[in-house]
């Protein structure tokens, strides 16, 4: 697929300002400054999500279509505790609302800092997938953070780890600094849009 010609649709308070809950849709979620806005551009080769030091800056859904049928999802992060409640709630619902009726969902990169993978949050969203039926990409990013047997360790643990859920789980290691696993999920996006 060509996911430089993603454009912009919407940002989306709650799932009722989404586009029509047709066709194929992939989400991006993980916590709050994992790196979720950060693949998106660099899929996309575009300045398309905006990425940011402080954490639980994408705090709507933003959608971007590839086609009149298929639309990647910039979900706001989880798990970052200062912002205010209120806020923190309305989000964090729109968030839940999401996964659990978006008929469109066909597949979901749970982004997750290399350094710090797996947090009870991030299974919380990966067992739900799992026990969904939906196909999960977990993406370790910032791999530029690690040495290379450090990072190929990292994976081998998460895999192995994620192995026992026995679930559609993929697991690589990811940089958009660098354009590492950059490949590796377009496939699995292109496996996910157009089918086997
Ligand atoms: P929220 O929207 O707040 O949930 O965050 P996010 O998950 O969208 O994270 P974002 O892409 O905004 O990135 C957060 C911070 O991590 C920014 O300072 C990015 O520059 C940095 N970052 C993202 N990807 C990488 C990477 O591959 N390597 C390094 N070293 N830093 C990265
Ligand atoms: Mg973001």
């Amino acid at each position: 697929m060509p996911y430089n010609r993603a454009t912009f649709i919407t940002s989306a308070p709650d799932i009722s300002r989404l586009p029509a809950d047709s066709g194929i849709e992939v989400a991006f979620a993980g916590r709050s400054n994992a790196g979720k806005s950060s693949a998106l551009n660099a899929l996309t080769d575009q300045k398309l999500a905006r990425t940011s030091k402080t954490p639980g800056r994408t705090q709507l859904i933003n959608t971007f279509a590839l086609d009149e049928e298929r639309r990647l999802i910039d979900l706001p992060g989880y798990g970052f505790a200062k912002v205010p409640i209120e806020m923190k709630k309305k989000w964090q619902k729109s968030l839940g609302e999401y996964l659990q009726k978006r008929q469109s969902l066909k597949g979901i990169v749970v982004l997750m800092d290399i350094r710090h993978p797996m947090k009870d949050l991030d299974m919380d969203l990966i067992n739900w997938a799992v026990g969904s039926n939906i196909p999960v990409l977990a993406l370790l990013t910032k791999a530029d953070k690690l040495k290379q047997g450090k990072r190929k360790a990292e994976v081998l643990q998460v895999r192995k780890a994620l192995s026992e859920l026995d679930g559609d789980i993929t697991v690589h290691a990811f940089s958009s600094l660098k354009g590492l696993g950059l490949k590796e999920l377009a496939w699995q996006l292109d496996d996910w849009f157009l089918g086997p």
